[in-house]
């Protein structure tokens, strides 16, 4: 069978051969996920449950149900200080990951490329790829914080002409980090004298542990060079619902819904009835797993920082750790991959090696605290065991 060129491009995941191990073992704990370990909330899924015994079970509008994108619209004023069109600005997706895709299959023509700070959320440069154009990486610095700063955002930038994007996410998948408001400031600035796009990806906004989030939509002049996405998966723990959206400009959100429609159609309308209740229902649930999440991420802090070997930039967002490590095996430095198989062998903890996230991942790996509390402290007592024997 003869399958496309594009599909061959698609690298095939380390991880892969490591998530093979980790099926085999038994007794493993997990600080792999990229999902929430907490249920949806029951008033969520009671809306849901109502939605389905009352038949709503057909397609809704393309671009999402009416009183979904109100509910998007009047989040977005209160949090981001902008004023949206429901009927013009918003597209519901399944999930935010159809939202991106749709973002750059609409802008991209093949040979143009996509600006990438590197270590990314795993699904950019792939789906960048998919499109014949070029992903360029930005590399991000452990001791900038991992921080995006104007000279390597300009240092990558050979021919703006080329330019159509730039894709990165704050809170950060995988490091956690929260952009300044000065970077934000300053990466506005570039975008907009070379007339590029900011897709935003505000997976993670609601979890964010130290400080205030600033977003890039708020800042002046964005209206025509900000994408945001945003998705019901992390912050009301609903990842099964494949429920997102995107807020832009007129003309790209109207591209994105022709091409939505040619793909999934509509997100899944009993997902978009629990959505819009769980945007307009009690944000206490929000709150309550933000916090329980900053209990965890303290610990795993903590527990780091208390075994040599590992360096950390502190996680401000998101629930992820991405620690450098320096471990030596026979004299030689342990990569990212050769590190998480030997947790995995002999901790029986899993982790996820930087390297999924973009070749800059090189020499750290990303722990997840989706996971329970007393679980966290387990693998961190058999990470430390381990790590001696280094
Ligand atoms: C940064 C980031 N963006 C997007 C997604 C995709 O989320 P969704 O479930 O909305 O497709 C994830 C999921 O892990 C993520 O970490």
């Amino acid at each position: 069978m003869q399958i496309a060129e594009r599909q061959l491009l698609l690298r095939d995941s380390n991880f892969v051969r490591i998530l093979r191990l980790a099926a085999e073992a038994k007794g493993l704990i997990s600080l792999g996920p990229g999902e929430p370990d907490f249920d949806t909330p029951k008033f969520i899924r009671q809306a849901t449950k109502n939605a389905l015994d009352a038949g709503k079970t057909h397609y809704s509008s393309m671009a999402g149900r009416p009183e979904l994108r109100e509910a998007i619209a009047k989040k977005f004023r209160k949090d981001r200080r902008v004023g949206i069109d429901p009927d013009k600005n918003i597209i519901v997706t399944c999930g935010s990951n159809e939202a991106i895709f749709l973002g750059l299959m609409s802008i991209l023509d093949p040979g143009e490329e996509v600006l990438v700070p590197d270590p990314c959320f795993l699904s950019y440069i792939p789906t960048v790829e998919a499109f014949n154009a070029y992903p360029i990486s930005i590399p991000l610095k452990e001791e900038d914080g991992f921080q995006l700063y104007t000279d390597a955002i300009e240092a990558a930038i050979k021919d703006p002409k080329r330019v159509r994007a730039i894709v990165l996410s704050s809170p950060s998948n995988p490091t956690g980090t929260v952009l300044k408001k000065k970077r934000l400031e300053e990466l506005a600035d570039i975008a907009i004298e070379h007339d590029f796009l900011v897709f935003m990806d505000e997976a993670y906004e609601k979890l964010v542990y130290e400080g205030k989030y600033h977003s890039m939509a708020s800042l002046n002049g964005m209206e025509n060079h900000c994408v945001t996405f945003q998705t019901f998966s992390k912050s009301y723990a609903m990842p099964g619902y494949r429920l997102g959206y995107a807020v832009g400009p007129e003309e790209l959100i109207k591209a994105m819904t022709r091409l939505h429609t040619y793909t999934t159609l509509t997100a899944p309308t009993m997902s978009q009835i629990a959505g819009y209740h769980a945007l307009t229902g009690s944000q206490g649930c929000v709150e309550r797993m933000r916090r329980e999440y900053d209990r965890r991420r303290k610990l795993v802090v903590k527990r780091l920082g208390a075994i040599p070997g590992f360096e950390l930039v502190e996680p401000d967002g998101a629930f992820y750790a991405f620690p450098s490590i320096h471990f030596k095996k026979r004299g030689k430095k342990l990569t990212s991959g050769q590190f998480c198989e030997f947790l995995l062998k002999d901790a029986k903890v899993l982790a996820v090696p930087g390297t999924e996230f973009g070749r800059y991942g090189e020499g750290f790996i990303r722990l997840s605290y989706a996971t329970e509390y007393s679980l966290i402290k387990q693998a961190f007592d058999r990470i430390e065991e381990s790590a001696q024997k280094l």
